[in-house]
């Protein structure tokens, strides 16, 4: 048999591909702390596969379209944790770089590029895994100028906290921060509940009893208005138009609203060295989360993956629903019971998951079928790595505070002069053009809202 010099090249080329460009599938032990790493770093792999700063004219911080700033914030909150819990520094620079890029030049997470569509909810976000680095010793910063990300942090906090308003449904903060912005008359459950976990959070990093009264009088109101129903098996709801007095409640349950309020009770239960009025919320929560969210013991996204109507932001929402789980089980131990079985069979599964791609190690959204289904992307990826890495929250101390680890250095004040209105005055120079596009893009999500496929997050 002759074969041409073509057909020589071409196979030499496949060969050359299949020695060097061996498809690896994700083995995992869920005992062992080197095959969880192995098993993440190829999956945070395929996370920087989406990445934009890396990438010709891309921005630092970011990840391609059409992936919104916010995911961006709780992607690269899975992989601080990963930071610490794996140990290894591979990915240090990339997620430090981008806490300091989409710090914005107040550093307090407005970027002056983002604000226009900024809602409350995408600055908590980022203000999540900006405590995150503050709870892990994460490297502080030495950028010229930069303040600790305590007093980030904190300026997130003060900004969010100043927002909050009286006028309608008797408290709570809006979803958007702009008027000209639709859903600026939606209250939604994420910003509020992004508000509450912060004031936890800073509440028992640093001890000051200030952020925890925050706390319970946003937690009291989200429960006020019928966002959180409690009971044995409690239910978050996803907010309400101020139009209704916040009655005319959306009642679709998301695995990350559930998460988030979930998270903020174990800080609470915590912080006040296990209450008991925290004890019985936080079970009722825990009784909520892992009802809802999980079928013979593998989580699922309840509201939309049968349906398979996720969109792309619902497709990460697993991500920080397991890292809510996994702190929860270690703020509050008590609660690891319940919780490390479900953690453990949905590692599992999602491991399984993990076997699609031409790389071999391509994570999907479904992680009962025990192979891949077929999805991807940036979402599928993100909630792989932090399901799998729950794992390793045991082996590792618990988030640290300034009195036991935390190095990070604070500001109580920060934030505190810049007010939404001087933001408009001053920071962003808004025209014309640029507030049509706004309500433009806007128009759009409503659009989306009404029709019946809900867009949460923007
Ligand atoms: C750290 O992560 C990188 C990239 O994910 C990986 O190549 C390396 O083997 C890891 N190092 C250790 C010590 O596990
Ligand atoms: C947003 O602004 C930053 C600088 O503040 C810039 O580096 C980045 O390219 C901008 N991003 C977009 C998407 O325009
Ligand atoms: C609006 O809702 C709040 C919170 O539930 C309640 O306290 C207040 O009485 C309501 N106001 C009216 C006018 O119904
Ligand atoms: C929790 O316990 C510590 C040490 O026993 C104590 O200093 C602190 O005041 C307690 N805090 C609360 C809220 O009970
Ligand atoms: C608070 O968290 C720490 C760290 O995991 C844990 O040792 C402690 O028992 C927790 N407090 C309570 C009251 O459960
Ligand atoms: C926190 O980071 C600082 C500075 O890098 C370091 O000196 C300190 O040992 C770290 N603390 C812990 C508990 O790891
Ligand atoms: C506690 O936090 C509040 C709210 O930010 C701040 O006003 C107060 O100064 C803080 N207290 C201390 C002792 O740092
Ligand atoms: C905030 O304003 C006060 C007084 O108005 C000033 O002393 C302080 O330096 C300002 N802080 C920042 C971060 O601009």
């Amino acid at each position: 048999m002759r074969v041409s010099f073509a057909e020589f090249w071409a196979l030499t080329g496949l060969l050359w591909q299949l020695m060097v460009l061996p498809v690896r599938a994700l083995d995992l032990d869920t005992t062992s702390k080197d095959s969880i790493c192995d098993a993440t770093d190829l999956i945070q792999g395929g996370i920087m596969d989406y990445y934009a700063g890396s990438q010709y004219g891309g921005t630092v911080g970011t990840f391609q379209e059409p992936y919104y700033w916010w995911e961006a914030g709780a992607v690269f909150g899975g992989m601080l944790e990963n930071w610490f819990l794996c140990q290894n520094d591979t990915y240090e620079q990339v997620i430090y770089d981008s806490m300091i890029a989409q710090a914005g030049p107040d550093y307090d997470f407005m970027p002056s590029n983002q604000s226009m569509v900024e809602g409350n909810d995408d600055q908590g976000v980022w203000g999540i895994t900006v405590m995150g680095a503050v709870e892990r010793n994460f490297t502080n910063p030495s950028t010229k100028g930069a303040p600790g990300w305590l007093a980030m942090v904190q300026g997130v906090f003060n900004l969010m906290y100043s927002r909050w308003d009286d006028q309608h449904c008797g408290g709570g903060l809006r979803w958007q921060i702009f008027t000209w912005n639709s859903g600026y008359n939606y209250k939604n459950t994420v910003s509020n509940g992004c508000l509450f976990q912060l004031a936890a959070r800073l509440g028992r990093y640093t001890g000051n009893d200030t952020y925890l009264d925050v706390a319970e009088k946003v937690f009291d109101w989200m429960v006020d208005v019928g966002y959180i129903v409690l009971s044995d098996t409690a239910n978050v709801y996803d907010g309400a138009t101020i139009d209704e007095n916040c009655t005319d409640i959306t009642k679709l349950e998301w695995s990350y609203n559930q998460g988030i309020v979930l998270g903020g009770a174990a800080y609470m239960y915590n912080a006040t060295n296990g209450s008991s009025t925290w004890e019985t919320k936080l079970s009722q929560l825990v009784g909520g989360s892992t009802k809802y969210f999980f079928r013979n013991k593998i989580m699922y996204e309840a509201t939309c993956q049968d349906s398979n109507s996720c969109n792309n932001d619902q497709r990460s929402f697993k991500s920080i629903f397991s890292r809510m789980l996994s702190l929860t089980k270690i703020l509050a131990p008590f609660t690891a019971e319940k919780i490390d079985p479900l953690l453990t069979a949905s590692a599992e599964g999602a491991a399984k998951s993990c076997s699609g791609g031409t790389d071999g190690h391509t994570c999907g959204i479904n992680w009962e079928k025990g192979s891949w289904d077929g999805m991807y992307g940036l979402g599928e990826q993100a909630s792989a790595l932090e399901v799998i890495q729950s794992l390793l929250f045991d082996q590792r101390p618990a988030p640290y505070t300034d009195s036991d680890g935390g190095t990070s250095v604070g500001d109580s004040s920060a934030g505190l002069n810049k007010t939404t209105t001087n933001v408009l005055q001053s920071d962003l120079k808004i025209t014309h053009k640029d507030r049509v596009g706004a309500a433009v893009l806007t128009a759009v999500v409503l659009a989306i809202l009404l029709g019946g496929s809900i867009w949460m997050v923007f």
